[in-house]
């Protein structure tokens, strides 16, 4: 069963609880005299000590990021949200950032105290110029208040945020495209260090976090770190707005604990699959993680180490439900050809590599396509992993490899040439 929760949702469905006025009555800001009593180490320790992960994919521990920013250096630190949210079937962020934008400014302020930086840059997809505009209001009314500026709160500490709209490209939510997109650059995927270091912005130290993790923060350190410890499991602590998308009843985004059983969640929150038919497979976490069959969705509970054992990953938790009349081919093809589009082609295997499977998967389409074709794309897919700057090729051969692998006959079913 079901325990409802809701930390970062908690005033989503309030009235106008993206105006101020609305939510300073709703708690929002209402720990601020609690951040002037801890310095930057502290809030650190805190975040550290909570098992706080970062909610925009990757799910790295959002406390062992922040130790990373050096708080005495003689550059300036910098504080970078991201809000790019392209990833097909993920749309959380958006939810906080009209529904409750406030969360989010009042995370930003403590998490820029915490790594001593004066300045944010909340780096926002195009597409989403109406909830930038929501936002970009809460962020005017915060400096009216002088919750934002110079001498914030009255205690001495000086915090700007911008806005930064990206122009439409998938790639720029990677933290390094996104730092060089900020930077005015072509948004390409940074080579990565060798040891853990800070993110660079013009060379300046810099953290970036997913808008979700950063409005988790402020639960946190109303509540303290075994607050947030006490939801989810042992490894994955705290909630995730998970999303549901596809053929559902119910879509939308409904925060839940980490280790809540899939199947409950969308029985109780999506309220079954449309038109009642049968569930066929799920994609579980934004549409580059390895797609899970109606079995496989039967046992698995939402949370990083789950779905890792069984060769997935938790991703963003925006979960595509796919019933039974899908044609798996097709809904392959469809998503090669967003990854294809996508690709920022820096990369070798994965500019060729997602542009010759795109080419097959509709020679396989158009039944022209012989066996070994299919086998010719599992044989790509390998080419992908490992050998690039970013993530995006290994995600793509995984999603690759998860459908041909699991819906294999159906794809043989094309199949009409020797
Ligand atoms: C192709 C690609 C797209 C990504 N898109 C996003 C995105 O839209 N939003 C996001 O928060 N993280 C995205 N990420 C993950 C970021 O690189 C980064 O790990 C994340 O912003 C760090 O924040 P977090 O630790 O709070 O999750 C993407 C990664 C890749 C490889």
């Amino acid at each position: 069963m079901i325990k409802e929760v809701k930390i970062v949702s908690k005033n989503f469905d309030i009235p106008n609880s993206h105006n101020i006025e609305v939510a300073l009555k709703n708690g929002r800001y209402s720990s601020i005299d609690k951040l002037w009593s801890y310095n930057n180490q502290d809030i650190i320790d805190i975040v550290k000590d909570s098992g706080l992960r970062g909610k925009g994919g990757g799910g790295a521990s959002a406390g062992d990021k922040w130790a990373l920013m050096p708080l005495d250096g003689d550059k300036p630190n910098y504080l970078v949200i991201n809000c790019d949210e392209s990833e097909p079937g993920t749309f959380k962020d958006r939810e906080i950032i009209s529904k409750d934008p406030h969360l989010l400014i009042e995370g930003i302020i403590y998490s820029a105290y915490a790594i001593n930086s004066h300045q944010a840059y909340i780096y926002i997809r195009g597409e989403y110029k109406e909830f930038q505009d929501i936002l970009q209001s809460a962020i005017d009314e915060a400096y009216s208040k002088n919750f934002l500026g110079e001498n914030i709160f009255n205690r001495g500490y000086n915090l700007d945020i911008t806005i930064h709209r990206g122009a439409g490209a998938y790639i720029c939510g990677e933290k390094s495209a996104l730092l060089e997109s900020l930077e005015g650059k072509r948004g390409h995927p940074r080579l990565k260090p060798h040891q853990k270091e800070p993110e660079w912005y013009f060379d300046n130290p810099t953290l970036v976090n997913n808008v979700e993790t950063i409005a988790s923060v402020p639960f946190i350190i109303n509540n303290g770190a075994e607050a947030y410890k006490s939801y989810g499991t042992e490894l994955s602590s705290g909630t995730l707005l998970f999303a549901l998308s596809g053929h559902i009843k119910n879509r939308g985004v409904y925060e839940a604990e980490f280790g809540t059983s899939m199947m409950d969640y969308i029985n109780h929150y999506g309220g079954g699959i449309r038109d009642n038919k049968k569930l066929k497979a799920v994609i579980p976490g934004g549409a580059s993680t390895t797609i899970l069959t109606a079995k496989e969705v039967e046992n698995i509970t939402l949370d990083y180490e789950s779905l890792r054992a069984i060769g997935s990953s938790l991703g963003t938790g925006g979960m595509i439900i796919i019933d039974e009349d899908t044609n798996m081919v097709e809904a392959l093809k469809n998503l090669v050809e967003f990854y294809h589009h996508e690709s920022c082609g820096q990369c070798t295997p994965c500019r060729e590599g997602s542009s010759w499977v795109d080419t097959i998967m509709k020679s396989i389409l158009d039944g022209v396509a012989n066996n070994r074709d299919i086998d010719k794309i599992l044989e790509i897919a390998n080419t992908m992993n490992g050998k690039t700057v970013c993530v995006f090729a290994p995600a793509l051969a995984d999603v690759i490899r998860g459908f041909i692998l699991k819906f294999r006959d159906e794809f043989e079913g094309y199949i009409k040439v020797d």
